[in-house]
């Protein structure tokens, strides 16, 4: 369940010449599940900015955050304590998964899906991943993923490959999977699998606790908010018209 609280900002650091990664702590044990996400009021910004988890501890969770506007240009300056809203959204369920695990992510869209290899670890499951860049130097979470043991495959635009082609080539279209980037990639990735998986959708937010309808979305069920009812969705469920 969402809880407002300020947390103690231990790190806000530059990884790459637009990304940052912001580690926050609290007192209280936090109850996280990968694919959740964190909505950070930023100073002199009435909306807040929803960012998923990269990866948490009972007392700490860490964030990694791209440029793309204002908010998260002010983001970067912030020291001291944020205020939060804590434990947004539904997060991956792990319920596809025996033996195997397929992480499919693109750009930012990787930050929560190395939360999800940690979790997939826990639970003695073999990691596979393939992540997509613009370019060699948009680079993201090789460190972690190497001490995980994942079989992580990179792929480049700049190379003329993407996460898409390479599912295909490594002939993993009937793995079960877990995915999150650009939409347009995975409404592609959907097209290709065979096997189930879940998506973590994107939108602009407003309360990011359900409360103001402002992220709602049609589902072939029906309604859906992304910030309460997802972000995550089941394959299948999306109506990916709805979202470009
Ligand atoms: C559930 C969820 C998880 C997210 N996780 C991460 C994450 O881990 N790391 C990260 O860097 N970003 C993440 N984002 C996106 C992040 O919230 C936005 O980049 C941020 O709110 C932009 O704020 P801004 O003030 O910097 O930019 P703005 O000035 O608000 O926007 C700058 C540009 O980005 C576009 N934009 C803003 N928000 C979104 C959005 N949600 N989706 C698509 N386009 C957007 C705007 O249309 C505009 O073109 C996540 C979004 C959601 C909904
Ligand atoms: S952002 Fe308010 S209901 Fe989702």
């Amino acid at each position: 369940m969402p809880v407002q609280e300020c947390l103690q900002v231990i790190e806000n650091v530059r990884i790459k010449e637009d990304v940052f990664r912001l580690v926050l702590s609290g007192q209280r044990h936090f109850f996280l599940k990968c694919g959740q996400f964190v909505n950070v009021k930023v100073p002199g910004k009435a909306l807040r900015r929803p960012i998923s988890v990269t990866s948490y501890t009972d007392h700490t969770v860490t964030l990694t955050y791209r440029i793309a506007g204002e908010g998260t240009k002010r983001l970067t300056e912030c020291t001291g304590e944020l205020d939060v809203i804590n434990e947004c959204g539904n997060g991956f369920s792990f319920d596809l998964f025996d033996r195997d695990i397929l992480l499919i992510g693109g750009g930012i869209g990787t930050a929560p899906l190395v939360a999800c290899a940690e979790e997939a670890v826990k639970r003695g499951l073999k990691v596979h991943a393939v992540f997509g860049f613009r370019d060699r130097s948009q680079t993201l979470f090789e460190e972690e993923m190497q001490k995980l043991g994942a079989d992580l495959h990179y792929v480049y635009d700049e190379d003329g490959e993407n996460t898409v082609t390479k599912v295909r080539d490594l002939g993993w279209q009937d793995m079960n999977f877990l995915c999150c980037g650009p939409t347009v990639m995975m409404r592609a990735v959907d097209e290709l699998m065979t096997g189930e998986g879940e998506f973590s959708l994107e939108t602009r937010m407003g309360c990011g606790f359900g409360g103001c309808m402002g992220c709602s979305l049609k589902l072939k069920s029906g309604m859906a908010r992304i910030c309460k009812e997802g972000p995550v969705f089941r394959k299948g469920e999306i109506l990916w018209e709805n979202l470009l």
